[in-house]
Formats: structure tokens, sequence, C-alpha cells
């Protein structure tokens, strides 16, 4: 049994949703360490489809223990919804899913003044999910922020949410927006706090316990690298550290206990919300790639910008996951095209180069250089094995995976369970 991360090497919506669902088979535990609801991970099996945002996708196994850590941005609101879904689906959570006491609460003005601070940037949006993340992180950061074990304390909630909603109630006035009743929010809060009790742990020991004793835990990022914090296209990025890095801080557990990382990529790119992405493609490729792919955000319905591979941006990602293999989606939805192009390089100022760069302007400006691939137009859903893929899409995989020089060992070719194939057997 190992201990494992999945990470998303690109700008987040890689499919990580269902390689976690597959890969989960092998392991005990699945733990959730960062973001928070504004993930939205798809899972498809038996023609039922379920989108989760908090809950790790692990739930869907009956068997798997689940832990959302304290590195999570936890909006209790979300929890009890999926929840309540979960167990109307015949999933059932008791005993097998925890929440750290450590993870700070998504209040319900960390909503409001997200999109405050959107409709404030105008023109300068961070184009996030409005649920909250950045402000609730802002919190932590601040020391003005509402653990889920201080909902359990009446006393310390009071204090605490003294200090916040004071300060927030100063800055909504000057938006000129509603102020906060600080006792409903109290007395909301309390009751959460009483219905999440049986959900609540210190998780940090009970994921160090199940290691300790040779069970296998597999970490699942939300988000992608692209989105990191600090290794990201800042500003233009979610408030947490989204892959490998994230682990330690999110749940208390030495990186080094983990043995192998998993890097998530798309066939191609995506991303929503604001920021540069130099492989954009917004005539008829971006199109088909968007209507084919389906992209449009599991948590918003925001249609997702589309445009090619970029190997420039997947080494930067891989280099900072200490990636030691990639799983590729949807190789499905480049069926069709005559052509499918990969970024190797940019360049940036008259240059040539495969350093991804930490400057807007420049990555802004950044030309990609493409090789280019034959396509093939045959529908690959039902391929199970490589025997089954067509001469093109194969030379396509083959050469991603040199050029990206990580092993690719499986792509995915539809959204079921099943329709995944291992390119090492
Ligand atoms: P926030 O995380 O809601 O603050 O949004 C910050 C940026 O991250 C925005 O560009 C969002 O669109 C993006 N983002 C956050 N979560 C996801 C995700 O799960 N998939 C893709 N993009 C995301």
């Amino acid at each position: 049994m190992s201990v494992e991360c999945v990470a998303g090497l690109q700008w987040g919506d890689e499919g990580k949703g269902k390689i976690v669902d597959v890969l989960s088979e092998k392991f005990d535990m699945v733990v959730r360490f960062a973001g928070g609801a504004n993930a939205g991970h798809t899972v498809v099996f038996e023609g039922q489809k379920y989108i989760l945002h908090l809950i790790p996708t692990g739930i869907l196994h009956p068997d798997k223990t689940c832990v959302i850590a304290n590195g999570v941005a936890f909006d209790p609101r979300v929890f009890f919804e999926e929840v309540e879904n979960l167990h109307s689906q015949g999933f059932e959570t008791a005993g097998r899913l925890f929440v750290s006491d450590r993870a700070h609460v998504v209040l319900p003005f960390h909503r409001q003044l997200d999109t405050l601070r959107e409709k404030a940037l105008a023109a300068d949006k961070i184009g996030t999910t409005a649920r909250g993340i950045g402000p609730c992180y802002s919190d932590k950061a601040a020391r003005l922020g509402v653990r889920v074990g201080d909902m359990l304390e009446p006393n310390t909630l009071r204090k605490l949410l003294r200090l916040s909603v004071a300060e927030k109630n100063f800055i909504f006035s000057s938006y000129s927006s509603e102020r906060i009743d600080e006792d409903s929010l109290l007395e909301t809060l309390a009751s959460l706090g009483e219905k999440l009790r049986p959900y609540v742990r210190q998780t940090r020991p009970l994921i160090a316990e199940a290691i300790a004793a040779g069970r296998g835990v597999l970490f699942e990022g939300a988000q992608g690298s692209l989105l990191d914090i600090d290794h990201g296209t800042y500003p233009y990025v979610t408030s947490s550290s989204t892959g490998l890095n994230g682990v330690g801080p999110g749940t208390g557990v030495s990186a080094r206990k983990i043995e192998r990382v998993t890097g998530v990529i798309k066939s191609y790119c995506t991303r929503v919300g604001d920021g540069p992405f130099p492989t954009e493609q917004p005539g008829p490729v971006g199109e088909h790639l968007q209507a084919r792919g389906g992209e449009f955000g599991a948590t918003t319905g925001r249609p997702r910008r589309c445009g090619w591979l970029d190997l420039v941006a997947v080494h930067h990602t891989a280099s900072i996951n200490d990636t030691d293999s990639i799983i590729m989606t949807k190789l499905d939805v480049l069926s069709g095209l005559e052509e499918i192009k990969v970024a190797t390089s940019y360049e940036i100022e008259g240059k040539t180069t495969e350093e991804f760069p930490a400057s807007l302007e420049l990555l802004a400006s950044a030309k990609p250089k493409y090789e280019s691939f034959e396509g093939w137009q045959e529908d690959i859903g039902g391929a199970r094995s490589v025997r089954d893929l067509p001469s093109a899409a194969l030379k396509y995989l083959e050469a991603v995976e040199k050029m990206a020089g990580i092993p690719l060992v499986s792509v995915s070719v539809g959204k079921s369970r099943e329709q995944i194939i291992s390119l090492k057997e």
C-alpha cells in the first residue's frame, strides 16, 4: 500500500475527479488538503453523474475513508448539501468522512466579500468562482478566521466572530453593502457546528496513523498548479498551494511520506477566469474543444477558455510537483481535428525560451512555438487498449511523453470509469 498524491498540472479542470475515482480503488483513505468548494470534481459511472465540490471523490467508493484536512477552506453549507445528496443516492458517510477541527470556515460574508471585490476590480477582476475562497484564506493569514473546531465552542466562536465581523462591517459600509447581523450569524454557526460534531476530528493523527499502519493514502489535489498561489499566474490564481506542496501544511503530514506523484493533464488546455493563456485558441479550434469537451465550469457553469496543450507550462508544473508519471485525460476530444498542436517553447522578446515566466507582461506577450501532429477522425470513446487507438493518436501520445520527459502511464477517452487505457501494460 502506498502514499500518493494526484496533482493538476494545468489551470484546473484536468479531470482529476475521474482519475482520483479510478485510482481510489487501491487506497484506503482519500484526503483533500487545499482549496474548497471552488473545485468541481466530476465522476461518471453506471450512467450516473456525480459532481463533488468539497468532499473527496473517494466517498463514491463505499469502503474508503475520506478526510477534509486542515488546509481546506471549509464551507459547512456546501458540506451538508453534498452529504444529503450522497445519502439520497445511497452512499453512507457516517464513520468514514472526517473534517479537520483546524480547517478554516468559509463564512457567508466571505462569499459576499469575494463578489464585492471582484465588482470593484471591474475589468481587472480575477474571475473567481465567488465561493469566498480568497477572503477565507485572507482571514486565515490575517488571524481573523474561524476554524471548524471553533464552531463547537460558543464562547470562542463569539470572540472570533466579534473581531472579524467588526472589520467586515467596516469594509461593507465603504461598499454600501448590507451589514452582518452578528447574533444571527453566531446562532447559525453554532447550530451548524453541533450538526457537524460527529464528523469533526484531529485529522493529522488520523492520516498519520493510517500511513504508519501501512494503509494506502491518496492526497487529492484540487485546482491546478498554474492556479497555485506561489507558482501560478499570480494574481490570476486561487489562494492555496494546489499540488504536492500543499500536502504538508494542508494536512500536517510530512510531504516526505509521499512516495509517488501522479500529474494530470488534459490533451489540450483550458482556463476559467481571467489571466494570461499563451496557447488560447479563440477561433474554430477553441470552439471544437469547448463543444466536444463540454468545457463549462462544474462549479459556476462558465464557458472555459480553450487552447492547445502547453508543454512549457507542464514542464514548470511537473517540476513543482516532482511528478513521477502523467495521466492524460480527454484524448477523445481531439477526434475530428485535421491538425493537433503542442507548444514546446515560447518566443519572448525575440528569444526562444522553455521557461515559464513569472512576469504577467512577458507571459501575455509569449508567442508559443508549436510541434504539429496529424489528427484522426475516428471516435475513440470505445477504445479500451492501445490497440484500439488510431496510429495518429499513438504518435501524438508517444511524442507528448517524449517531450514531457515523464512517463505517460494512462490516457482517458471519455467520462466513465471504464474509459481509461493503460499505456504501460
Ligand atoms: P477562486 O479560487 O474562486 O478564488 O478563483 C480564483 C481563480 O481560480 C479563478 O480564475 C477561478 O476560475 C480559478 N479556479 C478556482 N477553482 C477552480 C477549479 O476547480 N477549476 C478551474 N479553475 C478554478
